[in-house]
């Protein structure tokens, strides 16, 4: 119910995409994403639910002083009704297939800027906010700051971001309401739809939508010598290639795709309602919540005064995530964005006031404005702040949160309030009756989340004071993660400096230092302050002051964050960056009557970061020429992923979006809290009364059998006595609502008595909790006999630590019943077979009357491939018994909890080694965690004991495998399966030989690697070995030595910023090691239309797999692309088929196709020739007149090939090499990738565009599980963490690579003639065999830290684990600032 005070309140009402709707009512809780979803706008997609992804994006637009405001936002944090009177455009209102793409989508498409397409939509929405919003034209950084908020796990971002450069604008004037009404021939504001046709088919260019001739330019034939699919000459194109392009002055501008015939038909316009609607207090009651937003700001203190307990909403990214996360319930929320006193920005005689409720990104824009023209000396606390912001959360974010939200939250993370504290602010409180109640910055947070505020306060406004001559003020942050991350501890500084007595002495008048990070919340720090004050800004001071922050960061051993030793040290490290920041600030200010005194290497201390827009080069070598004149050139050809377009535009389906009937209910899964427990009650009472539940199932309820696994049936659906992690499914609500099924699942009692649990690597040794089954070994060799001959031998332990999946699409699945206990399932799956073989067993029914659909994934690298199966058997449980379609989708949260990660490893090695570095014995056991179950950990320790040898000879080895039981959730398949693992050990005993011989890495590496003919420790013989040929193209192609000489300069000239550079090369062997996997079918119909349908048993999850297989058919019939389709996967259509893993899908379902398609091709063979002029379709026709079979059935196995444990367990091997040169910051572990240089040997590619998509998305995930990732347990290394829990399980705690992470300078090669005989045209596999590439990345890391290290007179070898996180490589440089903090060989704390 409305419950508006005055009667002529208007409706709430708000637009999408141009159409009217009003606001239901009762919908308090209700996010902007859950409305869209409901009302059928499914290209808004949910990745996270926590503001961390930017699936979500939308754009929110809304008047303001007289004109239209356009930002970007997260639909998954905004409350529904805080859009009431705003148009909200998603990606639907852009364009779509049928009636044309938006040029901000169709770049997208033809750029290859989309794989599984699960972020797409998000992406196109904040670069189309961008350019709707930005008053000047944005330049490169501009867009690439625009998508800090959108994560994708697929591309490696380049593609990304070559595709939205091209849309530089030009000219701003362009892009405003009135001249976009202007293109449509209406005049502004008399508009109501969103759909008129945009008359750009001439004169405007397609991809800046700017005035330009390109759309006549005529389409040329793609395939260069050197492109990613849309240029010419190099791969950085920008603009579309016409000879008067708007873009064409810029270098290599130019592109040779062709625009889309029919381009883009919407640009919604604002509509003219919302212009002249009043401000008014919207009132809207419901059961749980009931939403005000009042109109002044008396109203604002009355509903304040009546509602003590009432929360103050306006960006909602934290009240949201309390309601989401922490259940949290707030039945009176206040939005102030209508308050007109709480929305501005005063600039007075001595300083400004901010209301709270500006946001971020308007704050931001009014700083950066008195930046530009108020005196230098008064802006130096905001160019703390706006320098600050740039680092604060991704644009969604900082668009529509409040000042005041951050500030009154407390947190003690929060990135300004430590500037406020330190920059003499003052927080200004009002209340009705009471007034105003000014309270300093520094004494406003009093505890853990609380602030100096009575309840029927709100925070008014803010007050920050100019800066002063001499003043300096500085912001610090250190993050996991640079971009869109939290801090781990951050500062705000600030010294005021007068002329001493003497000359050339500067003494401090004022000191503040406050930090925040370090405590339970934003604290001052006093004793430093006192160390400061009153002395001489030198280096006496700064010891003092050194010592004096150690009183003031005091934290213990295991606080809550962890990271203790790092925090301490970065607090110090801070000050010691501000020390050098003010010395040169006042030396340049004081025309040298101050003299720093710092020698030039020093100043790399106060260096600010600095990150050039990041560029990519891809080369690859022209397609062979077809047979004949007559024969279509498909195969080797650049196509864009066939569902590219419907993935810009929204309308890609995944399982989510699938339309259920009316009675279709809602799953939410009962978990164990505990990670090793007897389960003593299992009650649904308090459940089952709740309204909208509908049924409770465990155990009990199975009517077919409880047990299953993908290969051991260790597992069950429904633990019934035990449960072995934390996560383990207990039970399942069904409801009529997502919300009323997760209340009840929350409301089922389970009791628990603790057993003993085991949760890490070296737990599980230490207990003897080993899967005794598992007696994995590789030996070649007289291991034993060698160590003689060794001149030297090492031995030690190394650990890398596990990696999430983090695919952008959770989990999920739907159950549809049908007569006679018949099922459809649909799911997220990398193994539809298996779907329908356990959900069959589970329910009791036989296999064929169950069918397994699965369309697309938004990402699986390997997590789909067999942890999603006990939700589907979960959520078949009430479907059968209630005979009603049931859907289950995990939360991020759950899904990172239960569905497991890549293993975490641990390696014991002795390697010995002759003088000059020839590698002779190595002796290695490896350690997986497994965690409760073996799912796949058998295999995956088998593949990473195949590759322990990376490319390097080893004549004498033995590795051992061995299975830890731990009570994680059961540790599964990722891209490279265990390989990676094997890899990594490999390449850092390699490293420590080079170390421990003092030669250089790379020697090492080409001395002992693989020759042609060389046997493995498993016995293969290599064959077409092309590791030299990788490792010799990249060594070259990236200047090597040349760059390694500069490095070293570098290093030299700068104390506090190190750089490194690494070459690292890989090896990856092709076929499941389980041997009769290696099996594949297709079925292939051609219809009397000339169409030709084809089905195989892969899955299309984003690696091109279906674009790949359609060119195959496409090429074997001789028929142009657009006439093959594939629609889903489905176990009706192809049997039994193996898991889409291995990397070896295109090789394998390219063999069945190519089978159906020869079969086809000889049945119509007779009618080509008897209709030479004949076409495709007259042809196929004359063949059904007579009675021909148009349906065939493709089978291959790989031949040759004898599994795990023979001698010839891999088809080939894929080879490939890398150099990664970066940059870290001594002081803070603050790391950046300067270049990358990959050459990755992947045959003939099927589709070149497709395979540098495949090798840019492998490095950039590879990188990120060495150099970014780190999952964080509660295991005995975090004892702060609940026992079992995992910490990091959202994008908020766990950092995959984001776009201001991958190389700056990106260049990608495609190895030339090196066609692979073993393969279908010739082709390698590619999925997997680049991922290993990112290690030069944390070699390249290492390296730096030696020279830091050297610098700081501490030399030799030393052990870093995976990932090196900012933390490791800070703790690792040993200089003066952290040796207080750790010694020179701490292994900082890891989950392994
Ligand atoms: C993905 C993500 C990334 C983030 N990154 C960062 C980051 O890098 N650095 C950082 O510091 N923070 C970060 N945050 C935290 C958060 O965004 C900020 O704290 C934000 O400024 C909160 O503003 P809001 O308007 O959304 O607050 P809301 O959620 O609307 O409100 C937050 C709290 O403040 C109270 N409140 C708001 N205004 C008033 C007022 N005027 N008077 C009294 N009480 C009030 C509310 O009642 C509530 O308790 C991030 C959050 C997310 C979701
Ligand atoms: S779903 Fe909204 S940001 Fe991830
Ligand atoms: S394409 Fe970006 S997550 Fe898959």
């Amino acid at each position: 119910m409305v419950i508006n005070e005055t009667t002529s309140a208007p409706e709430p009402i708000c637009y999408i995409n141009g159409t009217r709707y009003v606001l239901p009512d009762g919908r308090g809780e209700a996010t902007l994403l859950q409305f869209l979803r409901e009302i059928g706008l499914t290209g808004t997609k949910l990745g996270c639910g926590e503001g961390g992804c930017g699936a979500c994006t939308v754009m929110l637009s809304h008047w303001e002083d007289g004109h239209v405001v356009h930002r970007s936002a997260n639909a998954c944090l905004c409350p529904l009704y805080a859009v009431e009177g705003m148009q909200v455009v998603t990606v639907e209102g852009l364009g779509n297939v049928r009636d044309g793409l938006h040029p901000v989508q169709q770049r997208l498409a033809v750029m290859h800027g989309s794989q599984c397409g699960f972020c797409t939509p998000g992406f196109v929405m904040s670069m189309y906010s961008l350019l709707r919003s930005c008053e000047t034209p944005p330049s490169e950084e501009d867009i690439e700051d625009a998508l800090g908020g959108n994560l994708c796990r697929c591309t490696g971002y380049r593609p990304i971001l070559d595709a939205f450069k091209t849309f530089a604008k030009t000219d701003p004037a362009a892009y405003t309401e009135e001249a976009i009404a202007a293109s449509k021939g209406i005049a502004n504001g008399s508009a109501t739809s969103a759909t008129t046709t945009n008359g750009a088919s001439s004169g405007v260019c397609p991809s800046s939508c700017l005035p330009c001739d390109c759309a006549a330019a005529k389409a040329t034939t793609n395939g260069g010598a050197t492109t990613n699919g849309c240029g010419t000459a190099v791969a950085t194109t920008n603009g579309c290639g016409a000879a008067n392009c708007c873009k064409k002055a810029r270098a290599g501008g130019g592109c040779d795709v062709a625009p889309a015939a029919s381009r883009p038909t919407s640009e919604p316009i604002f509509p003219p309602e919302l212009k002249t609607r009043p401000a008014f207090h919207l009132a809207v009651s419901g059961r749980n919540v009931t939403w005000h937003r009042p109109a002044t700001l008396e109203q604002l203190l009355d509903l304040k005064s009546a509602h003590p307990a009432a929360k103050i909403v306006v960006g909602n990214t934290e009240v949201g995530i309390e309601m989401k996360f922490k259940n949290a319930s707030y039945p009176v929320m206040i939005a102030p964005t209508h308050v007109k006193e709480m929305n501005q920005i005063a600039v007075t005689e001595t300083g400004v006031e901010i209301g709270a409720a500006v946001t971020l990104t308007r704050m931001m824009k009014a700083f950066k404005g008195l930046i530009a023209t108020r005196p230098r000396h008064q802006v130096s606390a905001l160019e703390a702040v706006v320098n600050q912001l740039r680092w604060f959360a991704g644009n969604q974010i900082r668009n529509v949160s409040a000042l005041g939200g951050n500030i009154v939250t407390g947190s003690p993370i929060s990135d300004l309030n430590p500037l406020w504290m330190a920059a003499r602010t003052t927080f200004v409180a009002l209340g009705k009756d009471t007034g105003e109640r000014a309270v300093p910055a520094s004494e406003f947070f009093v505890g853990y989340r609380q602030v100096d505020l009575r309840p029927h306060e709100i925070l008014f406004k803010i007050v920050l004071p100019f800066t002063r001559p001499n003043e300096y003020v500085k912001e610090f942050k250190q993050s996991p993660r640079r971009e869109d991350d939290i801090a781990i501890v951050n500062a705000g500084m600030r010294v005021k400096l007068a002329p001493g007595a003497s000359e050339g002495v500067w003494v401090v008048e004022e000191a503040a230092v406050a930090f925040g990070g370090v405590a339970p919340r934003a604290i001052m720090a006093p004793a430093l302050a006192a160390a400061l004050v009153g002395r001489a800004w030198d280096q006496d001071t700064l010891q003092a002051a050194l010592a004096a922050v150690r009183q003031d960061v005091v934290l213990v051993d295991h606080a809550p964050g962890g990271k203790v030793e790092y925090r301490r040290a970065l607090a110090a490290s801070f000050v010691f960056k501000f020390f050098v920041h003010a010395a040169l600030q006042l030396e340049a200010d004081t025309a040298a009557a101050y003299q720093a005194n710092l020698p030039t290497e020093e100043h790399s201390a106060a260096k600010a970061y600095e990150r050039h827009p990041a560029h990519g080069v891809q080369f690859y070598s022209k397609p062979e020429a077809p047979p004949t004149p007559a024969t279509v050139s498909v195969v080797g050809q650049p196509h864009p992923h066939m569902a590219a377009e419907l993935q810009v535009s929204g309308e890609a389906t995944y399982t989510d979006d699938i339309k259920l009937t009316q009675d279709a209910l809602v799953a939410a899964l009962v978990t164990s809290a505990k990670p090793h427990a007897r389960i003593t009650k299992l009650d649904a009472t308090a459940a089952l009364q709740m309204p909208g539940v509908v049924g409770f199932y465990s155990a009990k309820d199975v009517p077919g059998s409880n047990a299953i696994g993908p290969v051991w049936y260790d597992e069950e659906v429904f633990a019934t006595s035990e449960v072995t992690a934390v996560g383990q499914v207990v039970g399942v609500v069904v409801g009529t609502t997502e919300a009323a099924a997760r209340a009840g699942a929350r409301a089922v009692e389970v009791g628990y008595e603790d057993l003993p649990a085991v949760m890490s690597i070296e737990e599980a040794i230490e207990a003897g909790a080993f899967y005794d089954d598992y007696t994995g070994k590789l030996e070649c060799g007289d291991v034993d006999g060698a160590w003689t001959q060794c001149d030297h031998v090492i031995t030690g332990t190394y650990k890398v630590g596990g990696q999430e999946h983090f695919y952008l699409e959770p989990n999920n699945c739907v159950v549809i019943p049908h007569e006679n206990d018949e099922f459809t399932l649909y799911s997220s799956t990398q193994a539809p077979a298996k779907h329908q073989k356990y959900v069959a067993s589970v329910l009791g029914i036989p296999a064929h009357k169950v069918v397994s659909k699965t369309k697309r994934l938004g990402g699986g690298f390997g997590g789909k491939e067999t942890r999603g199966i006990f939700l589907h058997c979960a959520a078949a449980v009430p479907s059968y018994h209630l005979k009603r379609p049931v859907r289950l989708c995990l939360d991020r949260d759950e899904d990172m909890q239960m569905t497991g990660q890549r293993h975490a490893f641990l390696a014991t090695y002795k390697v010995g080694f002759s003088a000059d570095g020839r590698v002779l014995a190595a002796e290695l056991d490896l350690y997986n965690n497994a965690g409760n179950s073996h799912d796949l950990s058998h295999s995956i320790m088998d593949r990473a004991l195949l590759h322990s040898d990376c490319v390097y000879k080893v004549p004498n080895m033995r590795v051992r495998g061995h299975m830890c039981r731990t009570n994680q959730a059961s540790n599964t398949a990722f891209r490279g399966f265990g390989g990676p693992q094997g890899l990594m050990f490999a390449e850092m005993w390699i490293e420590q030989i080079a170390k421990t011989l003092g030669k250089p890495d790379v020697e090492i590496r080409t001395l002992n690697m693989y020759d042609e003919g060389d046997v493995t420790h498993f016995g293969q013989v290599l064959e077409h070995c092309r590791a030299r040929a990788c490792w010799q193209t990249v060594l070259s192609s990236s200047s090597f030595w040349e760059r390694k000489a500069q490095v070293a300069e570098f290093n030299k000239a700068n104390r506090w910023r190190k750089r490194g550079l690494a070459a690292t090369p890989t090896k990856f062997g092709i076929s499941f090691t389980t041997k009769f996997l290696n099996q594949a079918g297709a079925l292939v119909h051609v219809y009397l239309d000339g169409t030709v349908l084809v089905t195989h048993g892969g899955v299309e999850m984003g690696q091109g797999l279906h674009t790949k297989m359609a060119q195959v058919a496409a090429q074997a019939l001789n028929v142009p692309l657009s006439k093959v389709f594939i629609s889903e996967t489905s176990t009706d259509k192809v049997p039994n088929a193996s898991p889409t893993a291995a990397s070896a899908s295109s090789d394998m379902y390219g063999g069945a196709v190519l089978d159906a398609c020869r079969q086809l091709s000889e049945r119509l063979a007779p009618y080509r020739t008897k209709l030479p002029n004949g076409t495709w379709k007259e042809v196929v026709n004359a063949a059904y007149l007579d009675r021909v079979d148009l349906s065939a059935h493709g089978f291959y196995s790989t031949p040759d090939i004898t599994g795990f444990g023979g001698r010839r367990p891999f088809n080939y091997f894929c080879f490939g090499a890398a150099v990664s040169e970066v940059e870290i910051d001594v002081l803070t572990g603050d790391m950046q990738v300067l270049r990358s240089d990959l050459v990755m040997d992947v045959g003939n590619p099927l589709n070149p565009a497709i395979d540098i998509g495949q090798v840019e998305g492998g490095f950039v995930q590879g990188m990120g599980w060495l150099v970014l990732e780190e999952l964080m347990w509660g295991d005995k290394q975090h004892p702060w963490i609940r026992p079992g829990h995992l910490f990091t399980k959202g994008p908020g705690t766990y950092k995959i690579p984001s776009v201001n992470d991958i190389p700056v300078d990106f260049r990608v090669q495609l190895l030339a003639n090196a066609p692979n005989v073993r393969a279908i045209h010739s082709s390698k596999a590619v999925g997997e065999p680049p991922f290993h590439l990112g290690a030069s990345v944390f070699f390249a890391l290492k390296e730096a830290v030696y020279a830091a290290r050297e610098a700081a007179g501490v030399r030799g070898y030393f052990v870093l684990d995976a990932p090196a996180t900012p933390e490791r490589l800070r703790l690792l440089c040993s200089d003066q600032i952290v040796q207080p903090y750790v010694p020179y060989d701490v292994r900082p704390k890891i989950s392994c």
